[in-house]
């Protein structure tokens, strides 16, 4: 069992583009603050650090795991790294936040969860977008049954992401690709919705010249007469919204529903805005939910429990089972 100070000691391993965001927000978060930059070369770690005003810098997570003064990782490197890093600090006790998605594939997955379990230490992928405030006040209007039964979730997440096959996401060495960076919040959002996995998929897809996945549109049916539909892509551009339909009426967060801020209920011929901002940029709300989870002794989060990723990960199996995309060293089942 551990023992927490006043403020939870962070490390973040893989100093790159989304880490900056991640320290940005730490500046807002109570109770918390990053002690240890990781990196696979110290200077790069160093230089990090220095920006961020950070004390120690490491280029082992051997320093990190053996070190009594780290409770918490955020795991920033790409996904092709995550399991490797998480399984090393779960197995010394240190709770892990790790960027989406958690792994490449669901047996990946399943294992840090069964060592989440073993060593009684938090884990969480850090699907920020669910413990936004829209989202709570959301999901209290769909336990509240102000749409009815939900029915539906239809969304879509485009990007243009550079088409260099040197960069993550048109790598496939680096599990890049448009489902495994965009489409898994499609499928956490819609598992949050719809609250369960669907129980068949039926995906397509059109291929980048790297070989990785650029649009995914896939149609989800789920045991009880529920259905999803999305588009993910990273060759196109859109609205990004995500629709949820109740038997009787519905909810639409327009624009970027990753970050949104904003919705709108249609229910009984009446429209209901809801505006609820966010703190920092976005990623507070996830730091805060593991450090409150961290002091009551959780090893997951009820917001983004370990069942929502692993059946996120098991239809992202299943899609990429049916348009036939594997990478290295990957495990299908
Ligand atoms: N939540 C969000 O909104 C959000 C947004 C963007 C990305 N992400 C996720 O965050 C992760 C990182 O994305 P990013 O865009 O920040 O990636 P990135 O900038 O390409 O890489 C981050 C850092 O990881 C390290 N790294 C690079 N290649 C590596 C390798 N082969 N093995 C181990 N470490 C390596 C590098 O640091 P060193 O070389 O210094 O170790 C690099 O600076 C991805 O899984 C992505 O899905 C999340």
């Amino acid at each position: 069992m551990q023992i927490l100070g006043e403020k939870i000691r962070w490390a973040v391993i893989g100093p790159g583009g989304i880490a900056h965001k991640f320290m940005r927000d730490m500046r807002v978060v109570e109770g918390g603050e990053v002690r240890w930059i990781v990196s696979r070369e110290m200077q790069r770690a160093r230089a990090f650090a220095d920006e961020w005003n950070v004390e120690h810098a490491a280029d082992s997570l051997a320093q990190i795991t053996e070190s009594a003064e780290v409770d918490a990782v955020y795991i920033a490197s790409p996904h092709h790294a995550h399991a490797a890093a998480a399984r090393e600090l779960l197995a010394h006790g240190k709770a892990v936040l790790c960027e989406k998605p958690l792994t490449v594939n669901a047996r990946e997955a399943g294992e840090l969860i069964r060592l989440s379990h073993l060593h009684q230490t938090f884990l969480m992928e850090a699907m920020w977008t669910r413990m936004l405030p829209l989202y709570q006040v959301l999901d209290r209007w769909i336990k509240e049954g102000a749409i009815g039964k939900p029915v539906a979730v239809v969304s879509q997440f485009c990007g243009l992401p550079p088409k260099d096959p040197s960069q993550r996401w048109f790598n496939p060495e680096m599990a890049g690709g448009a489902l495994l960076d965009l489409g898994v919040y499609n499928l956490a959002m819609s598992q949050w919705a719809l609250g369960r996995k669907p129980q068949r998929v039926t995906a397509s897809a059109r291929f980048a010249e790297s070989g990785v996945d650029e649009l995914i549109a896939a149609t989800l049916e789920y045991d009880g007469g529920g259905y999803g539909q999305f588009i993910c892509s990273m060759c196109a551009s859109a609205e990004n919204r995500l629709e949820i339909i109740g038997d009787k009426g519905s909810i639409r967060v327009p624009g970027n529903f990753i970050q949104a801020e904003k919705a709108g209920r249609w229910a009984d011929g009446e429209f209901t805005s809801c505006d609820e901002p966010m703190k920092g940029e976005g990623f507070v709300h996830e730091i805060e939910e593991m450090q409150r989870c961290m002091r009551e002794g959780a090893i997951e989060s009820p917001l983004m429990p370990h069942a929502d990723t692993l059946a996120t990960m098991e239809v992202m199996d299943e899609i990429r089972r049916q348009i036939g995309l594997h990478y290295a060293n990957d495990d299908l089942g």
